[in-house]
């Protein structure tokens, strides 16, 4: 029963006291987030698990690519566990780095020496790897703007891996037009893009989100019939089109701290994950909050963590024989490194 599962997560939880840490990212559901050490998005998740060290075990709640960073960035005294070994991440699948690697000899052919590889940690680590290899840097929500902007102190053009939305939406705010911007398909392993190819500053990887997706215009138009005061706020995963028409647009903790300081009353459409949303909408009942889209926009893969398998996890690791632990090879784990290391300098 839930109450069982509920004593065994206190039960080992109390036991291994600060030898056992548990991030939590703000898409986890909140049978699992009532037991999380730390709540974050990626990047405050990642900076907390390369502070801690203090945890012989980190139990990440949250999807693959953020317990691979969790590993690259402890000593590998700490073991890193994964709840759920299904819970990986859509986007992240998209970019593999056969695929990359490719992409790469041909953008050499195109543009010689002139491209700095970038990736939002929404990838996995053999695309950080390549990045960190390469000279380039990861980003996350909160900092793409930084990023991109030190990208293009050092070259003069960017490939943006794996989220084309994510790339596209930062650039544009950075003064980049949308016709110097080229997309680059895995698919079909070639270039998209129509005009004079010496203009092209941004190539961004063809892939997206498939929660932010669902997040439409359509969706925006009958917020702005229905509700005219309601303001609406979108996580730069959706569409430049769903951004454009958007009041605002930013990462996970940006939306919760536009909600948190906005006045009493105040209403608001919010396009994101939806245990965010609705926790969101619980911690405010004086405002009239609601999802953008209204059929709500789950993420499969993080909902995969959930109690059963949060208490089995850790239950493992009580006795001794733990289950799903998250390694990263060594020499792609340095070279990752290099990638976050950059960023998390900054
Ligand atoms: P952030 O936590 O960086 O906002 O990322 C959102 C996301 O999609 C995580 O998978
Ligand atoms: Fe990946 Fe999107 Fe889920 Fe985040 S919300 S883990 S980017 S599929």
């Amino acid at each position: 029963t839930t109450c069982e599962l509920e004593a065994i997560v206190q039960r080992v939880k109390t036991k291994l006291g600060s030898k056992l840490f548990l991030p939590g990212h703000h898409y986890q559901k909140d049978e699992v987030i009532q037991f999380a050490d730390a709540t974050g998005d990626s990047l405050k998740l990642a900076q907390l698990s390369e502070e801690n060290k203090e945890a012989e075990y980190i139990v990440f709640c949250g999807v693959h690519f953020m317990a691979e960073t969790a590993d690259i960035l402890t000593t590998p005294e700490q073991k890193v566990y994964l709840p759920d070994m299904r819970a990986g991440c859509s986007m992240a699948d998209m970019a593999d780095i056969h695929q990359t690697d490719r992409a790469w000899l041909k953008l050499a052919e195109l543009f010689g020496n002139t491209i700095l590889p970038l990736t939002y940690v929404n990838s996995t680590a053999a695309i950080k790897a390549f990045v960190g290899k390469n000279g380039g840097a990861t980003v996350t929500s909160s900092n793409a703007e930084e990023m991109v902007t030190w990208a293009f102190e050092q070259k003069q053009r960017i490939l943006f891996l794996p989220d084309q939305h994510l790339g596209r939406n930062t650039a544009f705010n950075l003064g980049v037009p949308l016709n110097e911007m080229a997309v680059w398909n895995p698919i079909l392993d070639r270039l998209e893009f129509e005009g004079d190819i010496e203009k092209v500053k941004v190539i961004l990887w063809k892939g997206h989100c498939s929660v932010h997706e669902n997040f439409t215009v359509e969706n925006i138009k009958e917020i702005r019939q229905s509700k005219p005061d309601m303001k609406i706020i979108v996580h730069p995963e959706c569409s430049r089109e769903v951004v454009e028409l958007s009041d605002l647009a930013g990462s996970t903790n940006y939306i919760i701290n536009e909600i948190n300081r906005s006045e009493q009353g105040s209403a608001w459409a919010i396009g994101t994950e939806m245990n965010l949303v609705n926790r969101i909408i619980k911690e405010h009942p004086d405002k009239e909050i609601v999802s953008l889209n209204p059929h709500m926009c789950p993420c499969m893969t993080m909902n995969r963590i959930d109690l059963p398998h949060l208490a089995w996890c850790l239950e493992a690791i009580e006795q001794g024989e733990p289950h799903n632990i998250i390694k990263v090879e060594s020499h792609i784990g340095a070279d990752a490194k290099l990638a976050l290391d950059r960023m998390l300098a900054r």
